[in-house]
């Protein structure tokens, strides 16, 4: 059920303005939204004028449904915290502006830079979010008020009626909140929220991907601030506050339960219902421990056959829906070579580089129906897997890949890239300064100045890096769509001086036994994790003997796969363009330019021949192509940035992504799979079976 906040606003606004006649503590109603104006981007899509401003209505939360909830998106307040004297390591604001109207209108979910935020700001460091809200009078009085925030990047301080509620670090994960004590339930209330994005402008490394304060080539505009829906939830005292869950080939389910409240024991019910009829299994287990049993007659899920259960758990007082898949990610050897196996099969991985980014909401998709065209574009097209590169999406987009069939390599968000792949020489200063390498000389420059130990300070940076991979792990890990997990990509934030790239495959398989671990995608490759995995853009080189600049010899023991190839470019026309004079003149940085879509199709189809003569020959188990879409003045993708113009030539795209899976299979066909290091496919010995009724 979903509450719309202007069935109580009249009622409350009267309550409210008596209240604050009375009582400085309570506070004024926002002003209403009529001075939201969506703003002209350089580039809009298909969906921008569609958004409203009601955006974002779906519940957000696919894995962990509850009924009573009310989405807070729509039009704040916002305000930039300016002042010369603020520099970027500044992160405290100063007094907050309680029971302030703030200045501008700005819509939630969108960064402040993108024109649909209405805001489209630069260098939006230092943020002040500001809206009141009123609970629902139908929602229990027992209950606990949660408040949600799908992500906000990159530091929130979240104050309630003037509590400070709570602080959360790392710009992509979901963090909740119990703001019941700070509640009035006869007033109106007041949520008032502080962000600190310094994106790649100060001394502390963050994970931030491809966002950079000065977009170029391939780094791109940033994303500051509330990204993901905002939602308050009604749920009991003692409820469930986490279902991490993972289902196999075999039909044995492992799920842990986490309960809040005083009893760490309570006893759930975990009902599946049945595909295609009324049937459903029941099984009962306890809280905060893993519980595994078995379900017989299963049908399994895989990209051709997307088959999703759905669950629903009861805890006491507390219902939750959520869903699972049957699947088993494993990875074997067949004829020699190793293999990555779905379902005890060799499935060749097949997928695009996909960045996520759009040119109206920047790291926001526009709405649910934008995000799932790029992947039904994907699906349609024959590929069956997509990488998310260094970004990660709001939980319906891999609540979408699971139900599509598209396999979901993810990337943990790169750290700014620079300054870990250096020398460890703290007097290093290479003779050619870029643009980019300023940042780390500013780095070096104030750790100086502050007489900062730089070890010190990498060792810091590390320790919150591998903090935010096991929450990237414990975030995602029971969609069944994730296949592998990917640490580092072409050394980004990686210390090339010391792999920890064991360390932390060790760390991700201990958080997940169920997947595959790719240690690092391209460049500094030291030999941990179960793939050995190449970049190369024009000359694929797939689990070859031959290699090149950057990459090594392929390592037999592990899955040789191509991380990333492709890049071929086309130029844009006026209108696809992203009308930004600096991106338009960096065109000419993409790899390589073809004039005419046919000409581009046609390098297209060279690079799959000579891929699939890898596949033929060689140790090729899977591929990535870059990229779905152009970014801002990379204009290499299969779409145009504004999702208009589609390069393909889709016939003979789909025609030759088949030639890769038809040269895969016959690799592996009659030929028996040895089980190698498998990742979940051992025998849990007995269990429980558990059969389905009605
Ligand atoms: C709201 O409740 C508080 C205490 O719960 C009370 O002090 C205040 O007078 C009430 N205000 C209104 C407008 O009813
Ligand atoms: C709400 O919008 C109306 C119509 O534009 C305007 O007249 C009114 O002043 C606005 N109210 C507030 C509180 O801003
Ligand atoms: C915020 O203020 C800073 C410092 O004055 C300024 O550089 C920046 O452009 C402003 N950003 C926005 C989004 O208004
Ligand atoms: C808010 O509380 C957090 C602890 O949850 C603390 O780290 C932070 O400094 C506080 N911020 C303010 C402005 O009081
Ligand atoms: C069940 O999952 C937990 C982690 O949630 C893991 O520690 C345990 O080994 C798994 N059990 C089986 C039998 O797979
Ligand atoms: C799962 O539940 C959703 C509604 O929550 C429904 O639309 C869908 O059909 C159900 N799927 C199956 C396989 O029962
Ligand atoms: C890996 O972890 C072990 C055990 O905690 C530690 O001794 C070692 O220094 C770590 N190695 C690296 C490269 O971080
Ligand atoms: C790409 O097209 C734009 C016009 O949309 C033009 O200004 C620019 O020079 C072209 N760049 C290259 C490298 O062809
Ligand atoms: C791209 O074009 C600009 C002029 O628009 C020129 O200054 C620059 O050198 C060119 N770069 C490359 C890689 O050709």
């Amino acid at each position: 059920m979903r509450i719309s906040i202007q069935i109580f606003s009249s009622l409350l606004l009267a309550a409210s303005v008596a209240g604050a006649s009375e009582n400085s503590r309570f506070f004024k109603r926002q002003s209403n939204n009529t001075d939201y104006v969506l703003k002209k981007g350089p580039l809009d899509t298909p969906w921008t004028e569609k958004v409203g401003t009601d955006p974002w209505p779906e519940y957000p939360r696919p894995q962990m449904e509850r009924s009573d909830w009310l989405n807070l998106n729509g039009v704040w307040q916002y305000q930039n915290v300016t002042g010369p004297a603020l520099d970027v390591q500044e992160r405290d604001p100063g007094a907050p502006p309680f029971g302030k109207d703030l200045g501008n209108p700005v819509l939630v979910p969108f960064c402040l830079e993108s024109a649909l935020s209405g805001v489209m700001g630069r260098k939006a460091i230092r943020s002040w979010y500001r809206r009141t809200f009123d609970i629902p009078t139908e929602w229990n009085p027992d209950n606990r008020v949660l408040l949600n925030f799908g992500a906000v990047d990159y530091e929130t301080t979240v104050f309630v009626n003037g509590h400070n509620a709570t602080k959360h670090t790392g710009g992509y994960w979901s963090f909740e909140i119990d703001i019941t004590d700070f509640l009035y339930t006869n007033v109106t209330n007041e949520l008032l929220v502080y962000v600190w994005d310094p994106t790649n402008l100060e001394l502390d490394r963050i994970p931030n991907g491809k966002q950079v304060i000065d977009p170029q080539h391939i780094w791109y505009t940033p994303c500051s601030g509330i990204w993901q829906t905002v939602w308050l939830e009604s749920a009991p005292a003692e409820r469930i506050t986490k279902v991490d869950l993972s289902a196999d080939m075999d039909g044995v389910v492992n799920v842990t339960v986490h309960s809040s409240g005083n009893t760490p024991s309570l006893p759930y019910d975990f009902t599946i219902h049945a595909l295609n009829s009324d049937a459903t299994a029941t099984a009962q287990g306890t809280t905060n421990e893993p519980f595994v049993f078995k379900i017989d007659g299963v049908e399994l899920w895989s990209p051709e056959t997307p088959n999703l259960y759905n669950v629903t758990i009861q805890m006491g007082h507390d219902t939750v829906e959520t869903y699972l898949g049957f699947r088993t990610v494993s990875q074997g050897v067949i004829d020699g070579v190793p293999r990555p196996l779905l379902n005890g099969e060799f499935h060749f991985l097949f997928s695009t580089l996909d960045q996520g980014f759009w040119p109206d909401g920047i790291y926001s998709p526009p709405s649910l129906e934008a995000m799932k065209w790029d992947l039904e574009l994907l699906k349609d097209t024959g590929f069956n897997m997509v990488r998310k590169h260094i970004k990660v999406e709001p939980a319906l987009f891999y609540r979408a890949c699971d139900e599509i069939g598209l396999m979901v390599m993810q990337d943990m968000p790169s750290m700014t890239h620079e300054f870990y792949s250096r020398d460890r020489d703290p007097d290093f200063l290479p003779a050619s300064i870029t643009a980019m390498d300023q940042y780390d000389i500013d780095i070096i420059t104030q750790c100086q100045a502050q007489a900062l130990n730089r070890d010190q300070v990498l060792l810091e940076h590390q320790a919150e890096f591998n903090r935010q991979l096991a929450i990237l792990i414990e975030q995602h890990k029971s969609y069944p769509s994730i296949v592998s997990w990917v640490i580092y990509n072409e050394g980004w934030g990686q210390p090339r001086w010391l792999p920890v790239e064991y360390n932390l495959t060790a760390m991700v398989k201990s958080l997940d036994p169920t997947r595959l671990v790719n240690a690092v995608t391209g460049w500094h490759d030291h030999g941990a994790g179960d793939y050995h995995d190449n970049h190369h853009y024009s000359y694929p080189q797939c689990g070859t003997p031959w290699y090149s600049l950057d990459s090594s010899p392929y390592d037999p023991k592990r899955i040789g796969f191509q991380g990333e190839f492709g890049g071929l470019g086309h130029n844009i026309s006026d209108e696809n363009a992203w009308k930004v004079p600096r991106s338009i003149n960096e065109v000419n940085r993409t790899y390589e330019i073809n004039p005419t879509t046919d000409i581009w199709n046609m390098r297209a189809h060279k690079l799959f021949v000579e891929l699939t003569e890898q596949v033929e020959l060689y140790a090729c188990s899977g591929a990535v192509y870059t990229q779905t879409t152009d970014v801002e003045g990379e204009v290499n993708g299969l779409v145009t940035y504004d999702r208009r113009l589609n390069r393909m030539d889709v016939e003979q795209w789909k025609s030759d992504i088949q030639g890769l899976y038809d040269a895969a299979r016959k690799r592996v066909e009659g030929k028996e799979v040895q089980m190698g290091k498998t990742a979940s496919a051992e025998s849990v010995g007995s269990v429980p079976v558990i059969s389905w009724g009605s």
